[in-house]
């Protein structure tokens, strides 16, 4: 536990797109609890230990609830929204939880999503072909990033992909807008959309998730019309930002590493591997929420009831004592253990499709394109700040 006055600010922008923000550093050393400040002054506990981090993720007495008074708020501008609503799934704690998420568990299982590969892979060749008729150079995260799980989520849920731009827009708005009635508007347009979405599936039933959903609702009861929007906006917005911030900062990671990607060339059953290695060394999700409902020791510290907790994941994924070498980029690793999904009752829902998404992607452009390279100075190309799921803004390349 850390000792000093000073404590830490979190969060804080990385300095180097695929590495923790270097105003870490001193945490990392202090692990696996330490102490930090939120932009409003607010202290909080932050957990950089690996083994620390599991049994906290697995303890119930830790809540996700945003609408508990003493929830951590990281950013001011999210300050209205998280206060007065909850966001299906991870806004939830057992057993409410557990109700929604046995509801979409048959529609994320690894038989449902190996079962989506061709099409994955029909999407990603479809994408690279245009680019390649188009290019070079191209922007790799508005050509490719950005589409192929927003196409691929939309495929799944039931929702035209037509409306991407507006889509994609409002979950740009929601995660990075810059204020909290920027982030509330944003909001109100993609519940609109999807209850209208919804509304519409009743009356004409198609083969989404979201298709079975409102079906299941017809038969059985279940979630009510609001219930139903909430849970289709988290699918949409985590189906697709996520992924796609995985792909960009993938891509660039494996451009500044040129022997790891020239491994990965050579070697291509390498690339689940892989993939796992650069879930842990780039954690994009950098920053879980929970605060604790009762005392909770541990590591001979005790987190009081009403303390805010924050994990930091890219300290968590690269704590030495698990992780050997731990800033390095290595295929050999396990890297499996890491947290970058979460752990626990809330650990992505999406993650055997991520995987998948991840592995075809990365996989064919490096096929497909050999001579893939960067197409700017690799110190300017501008990536997301900290605050937010992290990835790149922009990611000029050519071939
Ligand atoms: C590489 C891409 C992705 C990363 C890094 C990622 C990361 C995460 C993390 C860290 C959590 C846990 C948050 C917490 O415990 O506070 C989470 C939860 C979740 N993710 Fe993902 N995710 C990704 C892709 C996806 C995809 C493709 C979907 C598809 C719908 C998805 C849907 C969800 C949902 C619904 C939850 C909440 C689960 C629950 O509360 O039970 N994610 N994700």
């Amino acid at each position: 536990m850390t000792t000093t006055d000073e404590t830490v600010t979190f969060p804080q922008n990385r300095s180097c797109p695929y590495h923790p923000p270097t105003a870490y550093d001193p945490l990392r050393e202090d692990g696996p609890l330490s102490r930090v400040t939120l932009w409003d002054g607010r202290e909080v506990w932050l957990v950089t230990g690996h083994p620390t981090a599991r049994a906290l993720l697995a303890d119930q007495r830790l809540s996700t609830d945003s609408t508990r008074p003493d929830f951590p708020i990281p950013v001011e501008r999210a300050q209205a929204l998280r206060s007065r609503r909850r966001t299906a799934l991870l806004g939830w704690d057992d057993p409410e939880h557990n109700v929604q998420r046995r509801m979409l568990i048959p529609s994320f299982s690894l038989k449902r999503t190996d079962g989506m590969r061709p099409r994955i892979q029909a999407t990603v060749d479809r994408l690279l072909d245009s680019m390649e008729a188009a290019g070079p150079p191209a922007e790799l995260v508005s050509a490719f990033a950005l589409p192929v799980p927003s196409i691929v989520i939309c495929d799944l849920l039931g929702v035209p992909y037509e409306d991407h731009d507006f889509f994609e827009e409002q979950s740009r708005r929601l995660l990075r807008g810059p204020t909290g009635d920027d982030i509330e508007d944003a909001l109100a347009r993609l519940e609109g959309y999807i209850g209208d979405l919804i509304d519409g599936k009743r009356a004409r039933p198609g083969e989404g998730v979201l298709d079975d959903l409102v079906a299941r609702q017809a038969r059985e009861g279940g979630p009510d019309r609001e219930e139903l929007v909430q849970l289709a906006t988290i699918l949409l917005v985590a189906g697709h930002e996520t992924t796609a911030n995985m792909i960009s900062l993938g891509t660039y990671t494996l451009l500044r590493h040129p022997e790891r990607m020239a491994q990965l060339r050579a070697d291509p059953a390498l690339l689940p591997t892989a993939v796992e290695e650069l879930l842990r060394f780039l954690s994009i999700a950098d920053g879980m929420l929970r605060v604790a409902r009762e005392d909770v020791e541990i590591d001979g510290a005790v987190i009081r009831a009403g303390d805010g907790v924050v994990f930091s994941t890219s300290l968590i994924n690269r704590d030495g004592s698990v992780y050997a070498d731990p800033d390095a980029l290595d295929w050999e690793r396990t890297a499996r253990h890491h947290v970058a999904f979460g752990f626990g009752i809330h650990q992505c829902l999406g993650q055997n499709l991520a995987r998948a998404e991840l592995e075809i992607a990365l996989g064919t452009l490096l096929r497909r394109l050999p001579g893939l390279r960067l197409a700017a100075a690799a110190e300017e190309i501008p990536f997301k700040p900290g605050d937010t799921i992290q990835g790149m803004l922009e990611l000029p390349v050519t071939w």
